[in-house]
């Protein structure tokens, strides 16, 4: 028997486009299916803070194409201390909220996971992220629309690089994961990805000069994976001036802008569709979930899933890039 009678709803973590769509479809299908919604502002941090107001079905028209989040977002460090989450707690109930729709990438599902386990909330999560890092679902809300945003300015880049017979390395997202570096290199043509879970390589940077791309084109992109470990593109590129000073190289960090846009029409309809199906999960009993996608299916992945396997990415996409390259 579903107890659920109010659900509250926030995004946490770094934006996603595509957000503002996931947030109009749970508060409108909620709605409809007879819920009271609130809307919590400022991710986990709002909740503590009780930064919280009730959602009618006009708060979210005209939202469907914006970028970013209208509940605006943050990454809560006191949500990770059980004192934080009991504070949460004592808000939810002082709200009368019973079941909560958290809307973020890895660790906004790390404290919903952390947050269930502790107390008798319902939680469901929605993947938004660009980064598509999380297992149990094909895609991320986000994910491709940062894409297509990679793909617009590597397009432009090339025009540069070939100009000036230059070797570019266009540093992308991605956190821990080579998503969005692997396939916007193919999309793009690009010479080469350099990506954490190509772990059979272990030099990327001498793999794609021992190809000898130089000597046949004038000029390479190369997409590197953002990365703690190694610096980066900026390391690829001072490797390279070291090591083969006759080339011209330039590096290139997109930055934020992979997280702005209004969203591409892939991720509204995953955003829609991901959010009516958190309701549909609510109506059935389900908790502690993330509601994702699988070969254009909505499944239902238990958080401890979700958050600690690692996403395996498809291996095929390297031998695709490098046979496509030469
Ligand atoms: O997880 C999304 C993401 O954009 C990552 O790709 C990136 O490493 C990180 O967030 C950047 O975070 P911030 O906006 O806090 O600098």
């Amino acid at each position: 028997m579903n107890k659920v009678k109010c659900i509250g709803i926030l995004t946490s973590g770094g934006d996603a486009s595509g957000m503002n769509a996931a947030i109009r479809a749970v508060t409108r299908s909620a709605i409809s299916n007879g819920f009271k919604v609130k809307a919590i502002y400022r991710g986990y941090e709002g909740l503590i803070n009780n930064e919280i107001r009730e959602f009618t079905t006009e708060d979210v028209s005209n939202i469907i194409q914006r970028g970013g989040t209208i509940l605006k977002t943050a990454r809560c460090e006191a949500f990770m201390t059980p004192e934080g989450r009991r504070k949460a707690y004592e808000v939810l109930k002082a709200q009368e909220i019973d079941a909560l729709i958290v809307i973020g990438g890895d660790g906004s599902l790390t404290g919903a996971r952390m947050f269930a386990d502790e107390y008798n909330i319902v939680c469901i999560g929605l993947p938004g992220t660009i980064d598509n890092d999380l297992y149990g679902t094909d895609y991320t809300i986000g994910y491709d629309m940062a894409l297509n945003t990679i793909v617009d300015c590597v397009d432009k880049i090339r025009d540069t690089a070939s100009s000036h017979n230059r070797i570019f390395f266009v540093e992308v997202m991605g956190r821990d994961a080579g998503f969005l570096a692997q396939n916007s290199a193919i999309a793009s043509g690009a010479e080469a990805a350099i990506i954490p879970e190509d772990k059979n390589n272990a030099d990327q940077l001498d793999e794609f000069i021992k190809r000898g791309i130089r000597k046949t084109k004038s000029s390479s992109i190369v997409i590197v994976s953002e990365s703690k470990k190694d610096g980066g593109a900026m390391y690829y590129a001072d490797r390279v001036r070291r090591e083969y000073p006759e080339y011209d190289v330039r590096v290139s960090i997109l930055g934020h802008l992979q997280r702005g846009g209004s969203p591409s029409a892939a991720d509204r309809i995953l955003a829609s569709r991901l959010g009516e199906a958190s309701i549909q999960a609510i109506l059935e009993d389900q908790r502690n979930v993330m509601v994702g996608i699988r070969n254009d299916e909505i499944v239902y992945v238990p958080f401890i899933k979700a958050i600690k396997e690692d996403k395996p990415i498809d291996k095929s996409l390297i031998r695709v890039l490098n046979s496509l390259s030469i």
